[in-house]
C-alpha cells in the first residue's frame, strides 16, 4: 500500500526554513518499547505508577524504585530504532534546520542519527543525585543496588517523575523551537499530557503548519492542518521519499 502524502504539505515542508518535531511514545512503539501502563504487568503489577515514579516513591524505597528502572533500562537496551526514527533523523539532514523534541526517555532518536535533540522528559540512560545539583551523569553500568554519588547523595534515574516540573532549560529550548518554527510535527503522542500537549498549539499560533501523525485520533486531530492517519514507522518512510522526489 502506498500512503499518500498531501502535496500541499510537501510543498509547505519545502518551503520551511525551520521544523519542529515533537515525539511521544507512539514513534517507539514499533521498536518494542512498552509505554509505562504496558510495561506495568508480571512482577510489577502489584504497585501503583506513583509507588514506582515519583519522589515519595523511591525515598519510601530507593531499592525498589532502581530495580525498576534498571529493569525497564534493559528492555530498552534490547531494542533499536526503527524506519520511523531513521526517516527522522534523514529529514534532519536534508532540511535546512529542524529541531527534536521528544517525550521519550528511550533514546531511540539519537541512536538513529537524530541530533539538536530536546528530552523534555528526561532520559533512562542518566542519572542525577536525589538531593544535590551535581548534573546529570551516565548510567553507572556496575552497579546492582542503588548508588551514592561522592557528595552524599543517593542517585536516582535522570527521568521526570509524577508530580515533578520538566526540566527548565529543555522546556524553555522547546518553546523556543516551537515559537519560531514555520512547520511543526507531532508525532505518536496522546496529546494528553501538558505542557507538551500545548507546543503544537502554540506553534499553530504563531503561524506555523501544524501536521499530526497516529494511527488514533487525538484531541489535536481536529485542530491540525493535516492528520496523516498511520503508523510512525510506515508514513515517516513515506513522507521522506516524498520530499526527496524531484518536484
Ligand atoms: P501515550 O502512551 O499517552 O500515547 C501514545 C500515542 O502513540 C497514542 O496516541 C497512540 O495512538 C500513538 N501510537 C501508537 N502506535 C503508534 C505508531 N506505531 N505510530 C505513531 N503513533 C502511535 O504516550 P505519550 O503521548 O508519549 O510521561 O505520553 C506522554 C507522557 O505521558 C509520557 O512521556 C509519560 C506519560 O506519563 C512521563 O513519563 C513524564
Amino acid at each position: 500500500m502506498t500512503l499518500a502524502i498531501p502535496a500541499d504539505l510537501i510543498a509547505r515542508l519545502r518551503r520551511a526554513q525551520r521544523v519542529v518535531v515533537m515525539t511521544g511514545a507512539g514513534i517507539s512503539a514499533e521498536s518494542g518499547i512498552p509505554t509505562f501502563r504496558d510495561a506495568q504487568a508480571g512482577l510489577w503489577a502489584q504497585f501503583k505508577p506513583e509507588e514506582l515514579a515519583s519522589e515519595a516513591g523511591f525515598r519510601a524505597n530507593p531499592e525498589r524504585v532502581w530495580q525498576w528502572y534498571a529493569w525497564r533500562r534493559q528492555q530498552v537496551l534490547k531494542t533499536s530504532p526503527n524506519p520511523g526514527h531513521y526517516a527522522l533523523a534523514q529529514l534532519q539532514q536534508r532540511l535546512p534546520h529542524l529541531t527534536l523534541i521528544t517525550q521519550n526517555v528511550d533514546g531511540l532518536h539519537q541512536a538513529a542519527g537524530s541530533t539538536e535533540v530536546i528530552e523534555l522528559h528526561g532520559c533512562i540512560h542518566r542519572v542525577r543525585c536525589l538531593d544535590q545539583d551535581c548534573g546529570e551523569m551516565d548510567w553507572p553500568e556496575e552497579t546492582r543496588t542503588v548508588p551514592k554519588h561522592s557528595c552524599g547523595s543517593l542517585m536516582r534515574p535522570a527521568v521526570v517523575w509524577f508530580g515533578e516540573y520538566l526540566p527548565e532549560q529543555a522546556l524553555a529550548d522547546a518553546v523556543d523551537a516551537v515559537e519560531h518554527c514555520d512547520l511543526m510535527f507531532s508525532i505518536g503522542t496522546s496529546s494528553l499530557v501538558y505542557p507538551a500537549a500545548e507546543l503544537p498549539l502554540l506553534a499553530q499560533r504563531n503561524g506555523a503548519t501544524v501536521v499530526e501523525i497516529n494511527p488514533n485520533p487525538t484531541p489535536l486531530s481536529a485542530k491540525a492542518d493535516f492528520v496523516l492517519t498511520g503508523a510512525a514507522g510506515q508514513v515517516l518512510p513515506a513522507l521522506v521519499n516524498a520530499f526527496s522526489e524531484a518536484p
